[in-house]
């Protein structure tokens, strides 16, 4: 099974095989040139989400593996920065922060969004509906989420395109594995002009509070440091993710025609289309947690500092999960899948995440009854992040 699947762009095409031979043969399987554990099954996943021998301050585990002429800047950010973020913080820390962010992201805060999605969906298929095709990716799902998620917080418009830049390059540098030169150095840069510019807003809040999530956070007597860590993982969390989602959920729509058919003819079938997506091609498919202690899982000798890689994306497809693990059925009942993770950290976006994507495959399908593939798609190679880059779709 060599190379290992999470570090070889062509496997990562379609990692799906693999994953089944280490379920099977490797569940938990150590890479040596990362010095670090990956965890394939769906109860060893579950499990390892809920332990508090895990720790999520991961970023430290990242130090020892990045390039050397890198070190001293990430250390920086991590310890003034990274290590501030939800993502980043455990036990009563994590709560604390995690009770102060959640009410901006419930039931009732994200219906408040609703119209503002609706309203960005159409004029984002406006744009597109006369010229008869669009790119998918590029023309909508890599739109709407980081509109969506710059109003909630407050970041002005007409700055989507550097935030799509800083966040790509952020989560590059974590979803590329092991971390390249070119990954570093953009990571370093994008990350500081960032910081830079959510300080600055930080301050202009501070004097004028407005009503949005960042003036919230100011008033909430959090340190300015933490404010704009915070800031800055919920602009990269809030569209990387959703866009491939949005993205995955139209692909695996076309790839299969019959179940297209299916929810043309019962949309509301749509949430679980989304869910069913969330199981088959989770945007995240491995997520990191530092081993905070020496201790034996299933035999293997875990290691303090090392890193631990939890593979969602093969434990949604787990055959002792769900029956059929490779069909992909929209009318499937919604089991426990992992594609928004589990326990404490459990994704506190999930309901802003599905709402997008359901309300914009609506009015995408409503729109365009005869919307069919007009083109090769093509998709990330990460180990990180899983989606459609480029999504060529005929509209009429
Ligand atoms: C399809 C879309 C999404 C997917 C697949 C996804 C996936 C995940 C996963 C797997 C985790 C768990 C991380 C861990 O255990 O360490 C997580 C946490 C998180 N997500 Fe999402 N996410 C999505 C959308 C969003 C959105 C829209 C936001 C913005 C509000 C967001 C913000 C966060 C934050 C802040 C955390 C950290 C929660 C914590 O540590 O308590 N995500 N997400």
């Amino acid at each position: 099974m060599e190379p290992f699947c999470l570090v070889d762009p062509e496997k990562l095409r379609n990692p799906f095989p693999d994953y089944e031979y280490y379920r099977r043969e490797k569940p938990v399987f150590f890479y040596e040139p990362m010095n670090a554990w990956f965890v394939f099954r769906y109860a060893d996943v579950d499990k390892l989400f809920h332990d508090e021998r895990l720790s999520n301050n991961r970023m430290t585990g990242y130090v020892p593996s990045a390039l050397p002429a890198y070190r001293e800047a990430l250390e920086w950010l991590f310890s003034n920065y990274f290590r501030h973020w939800l993502l980043s913080l455990d036990g009563e820390a994590h709560r604390r922060l995690r009770r102060q962010l959640q009410p901006h992201f419930s039931e009732r805060a994200v219906a408040a969004w609703v119209p503002v999605i609706e309203q960005t969906t159409h004029q984002l298929l406006d744009r597109v509906a006369g010229q008869g095709h669009m790119d998918f990716s590029l023309d909508f799902a890599y739109e709407l989420p980081v509109l969506v998620i710059s109003s909630i917080l407050g970041v002005p418009a007409g700055e989507q395109r550097r935030i799509i830049k800083w966040s790509d390059h952020l989560a590059n540098y974590f979803n590329v594995i092991p971390a390249t030169e070119q990954t570093s150095s953009e990571m370093v840069e994008s990350t500081r002009e960032m910081i830079d510019y959510l300080e600055n807003l930080l301050q202009q809040r501070r004097k004028e509070p407005r009503e949005d999530l960042f003036s919230a956070m100011a008033a909430n007597d959090l340190e300015d440091a933490v404010i704009v860590a915070n800031a800055m993982v919920l602009l990269v969390a809030g569209h990387e993710t959703t866009r491939n989602l949005m993205g995955s959920c139209l692909s695996l729509l076309l790839r299969n025609p019959d179940q297209l058919e299916r929810l043309r003819g019962d949309m509301t079938l749509l949430p679980r289309a989304v869910e069913e997506t969330l199981r088959m091609e989770p945007a995240n498919p491995i997520m990191a947690r530092l081993i905070a202690e020496d201790f034996e899982y299933q035999g293997a000798a875990l290691q303090k500092g090392q890193l631990l890689f939890l593979g969602i994306g093969s434990a949604n497809r787990d055959p002792e999960f769900v029956a059929d693990p490779e069909r992909f059925d929209i009318g499937r009942k919604p089991g426990k899948h992992l594609g928004f993770g589990s326990g404490p950290h459990f994704c506190i976006g999930s309901i802003l995440a599905k709402r997008e994507a359901t309300i914009a495959l609506r009015e995408l399908l409503t729109r365009f009854p005869n919307l069919r593939s007009n083109g090769p798609e093509e998709w990330t190679t990460q180990a990180g992040m899983r989606g459609p880059l480029r999504l060529p779709v005929a509209l009429q």
